[in-house]
């Protein structure tokens, strides 16, 4: 077994998923201030610091993705941030693209930026205590996009992210998200995903990426929010579960769905009916969820010390249903 895929395992095995925690500051902002919370790097930290010191992360949480500004933080509990999510027994993680920017020669759609000094900055956050990383490619459904230039461009993105990574010592996440806007069906969904994912592959051979050392995060495939027929659980289980059988090699040792903006209740049954549909699938399938997991304890904290035990509760609560979705045993 390889350091990666031992790492990547550490994450994803025994009813374990990544909590995602590396919003950066406008969307951080957009969080707190609608719990009337201002946001800056002390409330940011107070929030993020309630997150990863509840009891809800030492048997449910393997991973967690944070932000430039809260990895390089110390806690109030003065103890470094990777520190304390290692002390849970987690693996710190870090968001390594510098976000998604208009992309040339398709203006309505995206290319995630980043590379440049990437290498320099890996070795940075692998002293901070690092190991694992994040970068996400966007994908917008239409008629006419994904274009075939946003898929290989973003495809082409993710691999070259991937391989810098693998060269520090660190497990990527490598994340296409197709998001859920517009009015398509599901089945559009499978489509489009379907080509994403399987673009990202072929360029992730191209660049002799160690498939067994790689975290895949992607979305599930569901209607979109707008579209007038939502597609069942049932149906989007065997929908996400198709597109991935079809499209991601054995070797990869863990799929970890992002909610996208779906209900918390909704990630965590989609995540349970694969899981309890499909049980011989050759990777751990779990979860790396940022609002469905934090959602209620942000609206629990509001900011509050009074509140900081019961809004690890919810987290607690959350983390909880979605390790029991890993084995297909919730309720
Ligand atoms: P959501 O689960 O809120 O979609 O966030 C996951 C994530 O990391 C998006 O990049």
């Amino acid at each position: 077994m390889s350091k990666l895929n031992k790492i990547a395992l550490k994450i994803l095995s025994d009813g374990k998923g990544i909590l995602a925690a590396d919003e950066s500051n406008g969307t951080m902002t957009k969080r707190l201030e609608s719990v009337n919370v201002p946001s800056n790097p002390e409330n940011r930290l107070l929030f993020r610091e309630t997150l990863f010191s509840s009891s809800g992360m030492k048997d449910f949480i393997g991973g967690v993705i944070l932000y430039d500004e809260t990895i390089n933080q110390t806690s109030n509990l003065k103890q470094t941030i990777p520190e304390l999510i290692s002390k849970s027994g987690a693996v710190p993680g870090i968001k390594v693209d510098t976000g998604a920017k208009i992309l040339a020669g398709s203006q309505e759609e995206k290319i995630t930026e980043g590379l440049d000094g990437l290498r320099e900055r890996l070795k940075d956050y692998y002293k901070l205590g690092a190991r694992f990383t994040k970068w996400r490619g966007v994908y917008n459904i239409s008629d006419k996009y994904p274009s075939k230039l946003s898929i290989h461009s973003n495809a082409h993105a993710l691999a070259r992210y991937s391989a810098l990574v693998q060269e520090c010592g660190m497990v990527p996440i490598v994340e296409p998200e197709v998001l859920m806007d517009g009015d398509h069906s599901a089945e559009t969904c499978f489509n489009k995903t379907s080509e994403v994912i399987k673009k990202c592959f072929e360029e992730l051979m191209i660049n002799k990426i160690d498939l067994s050392g790689i975290i895949l995060k992607p979305n599930m495939i569901i209607s979109a929010i707008d579209c007038p027929v939502q597609a069942d659980v049932e149906k989007v289980a065997d929908l996400t579960y198709a597109c991935l059988k079809e499209n991601v090699p054995k070797d990869v040792p863990g799929i970890a769905f992002l909610s996208g903006g779906q209900s918390a209740d909704l990630a965590t049954l989609h995540l349970n009916k694969m899981n309890k549909k499909y049980s011989d699938m050759p990777w751990n399938l779990t979860f790396s969820y940022g609002r469905a997991l934090q959602h209620d304890a942000l609206n629990t904290w509001e900011g509050k010390k009074e509140n900081r035990k019961e809004a690890q509760e919810s987290l607690l609560l959350r983390a909880h249903n979605n390790s029991l979705a890993t084995s297909g045993s919730k309720d």
